[in-house]
């Protein structure tokens, strides 16, 4: 029997293989519930704001979607799931990706340890060499802190993440910044700055929708994701995110059956007719959760034309004008990621809580160093 069938009794809890439901209606959902739930309140936690993250509904595209595994397991004190792991396995990549949380409540009593040791196990059975882990933490903790090797930005050290991750042998690698925008903007001061924005952009215009990418700009918009891996800044993190419009289509279709909506600008370069930018945000249309800033990108060989800015501004305005209701944007950039800090603080994002990556080799050759 491999590890992710069996279910464990350890020190008054259990942990058990997270049963993925078709949907979060069907008679064997109750677990992916309580697992999105656990995910949700603890993140609420470490972004220091009390709202909603992310329901099993909008979770679940994630869990359906072919093109990266993901293995999850939920630790039960009586029954009730009190903390999960996941783990998500990119196809075809070395590297893999875990998360770890536990209730507030039930902490420092081994349940993240045992997790955690679990996870290793099951990326080991999969042959990937390394192991990545993201941990989010207010900003407003002082102290003493580890410096990221990027030499921007630090992570503090007297947090349980911190030392739960050093004490399971990973190191840091990159640190982020998480923002956030209040919305509605002033609608004057954001005409004002798209006016001066699209003046500085002579050659580009943008194209926007909502939901489902137009047929026109499959291929553009596999390409662009894919390039997020070889052209952000991504320091000592392994990415390996190959995009196909096969792939594109798919998450299309787990997304239209969601409540999770996405909103995107591209920005077209007109004398060759090519898609040389873009940016997504994805929108709840059953909860008041903070509109997700997910991938920005201009093409390496089309920067320096604002196009950064403007593709947000389009995205902003259509966010505004289709979802008069929501009230913040959330997005995380790396630290050293300087020219989107700047377009996003130029826009009125506010630092609101940072995220660190981590790593872990696990298998394969000793990394020289
Ligand atoms: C990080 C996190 C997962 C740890 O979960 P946890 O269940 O408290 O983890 P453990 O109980 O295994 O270890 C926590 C501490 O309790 C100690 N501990 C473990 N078993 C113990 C026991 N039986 N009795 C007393 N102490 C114990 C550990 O040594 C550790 O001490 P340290 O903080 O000084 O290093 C939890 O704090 C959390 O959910 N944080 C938010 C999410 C997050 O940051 N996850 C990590 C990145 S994915």
């Amino acid at each position: 029997m491999s590890t992710s069938e069996s279910t464990t009794t350890l020190r008054g809890f259990t942990i058990e293989p997270l049963v993925v439901p078709a949907s979060v209606d069907a008679a064997d959902a109750a677990d992916f519930v309580a697992f999105a739930a656990v995910r949700s309140a603890v993140e609420a936690e470490q972004r220091g704001h009390g709202g909603a993250v992310m329901t099993a509904a909008e979770l679940l595209p994630d869990w359906l979607d072919e093109s990266r595994q993901m293995v999850g397991l939920v630790a039960k004190v009586d029954g009730r799931v009190v903390a999960r792991a996941n783990l998500a396995l990119p196809a075809g990549a070395p590297e893999c990706w875990g998360a770890v949380s536990v209730l507030p409540e039930l902490r420092g009593r081994g349940i993240g340890s045992a997790l955690y040791d679990r996870l290793e196990e099951l990326a080991q059975e999969a042959g990937r060499a390394t192991l990545q882990n993201q941990s989010t933490y207010p900003a407003d903790v002082a102290g003493e802190a580890v410096p990221a090797p990027t030499g921007f930005g630090s992570v503090p050290i007297d947090l349980p993440s911190t030392r739960f991750l050093l004490r399971h042998g990973f190191s840091l690698e990159q640190v982020g910044r998480i923002s956030a925008l209040s919305l509605p903007l002033d609608p004057d001061a954001l005409s004002a700055l798209l006016a001066e924005t699209v003046a500085a952009s002579t050659g580009y215009r943008t194209v926007s929708w909502q939901g489902r990418t137009p047929e026109e700009w499959v291929e553009s918009i596999a390409l662009l994701r894919t390039r997020m891996s070889s052209d952000a800044p991504n320091a000592g993190i392994e990415l390996t995110d190959v995009w196909t419009a096969e792939r594109v289509r798919a998450v299309d279709d787990l997304w239209a059956d969601s409540p999770r909506v996405a909103l995107t600008s591209i920005v077209v370069h007109e004398a060759t007719r090519q898609a040389v930018g873009f940016t997504e945000l994805d929108v709840s249309s059953e909860s008041d959760r903070p509109a997700e800033q997910m991938d920005t990108l201009v093409l390496r060989e089309h920067r320096g034309h604002r196009l950064g800015m403007l593709l947000k501004l389009a995205n902003l305005r259509e966010l505004t004008a289709r979802f008069p209701g929501c009230g913040l944007v959330e997005t995380v950039n790396a630290e050293e990621n300087r020219p989107m800090l700047e377009v996003n603080d130029a826009i009125g994002f506010v630092a609101s809580s940072y995220s660190a990556r981590w790593r872990k080799r696990i298998g394969g050759a000793p990394e020289t160093v």
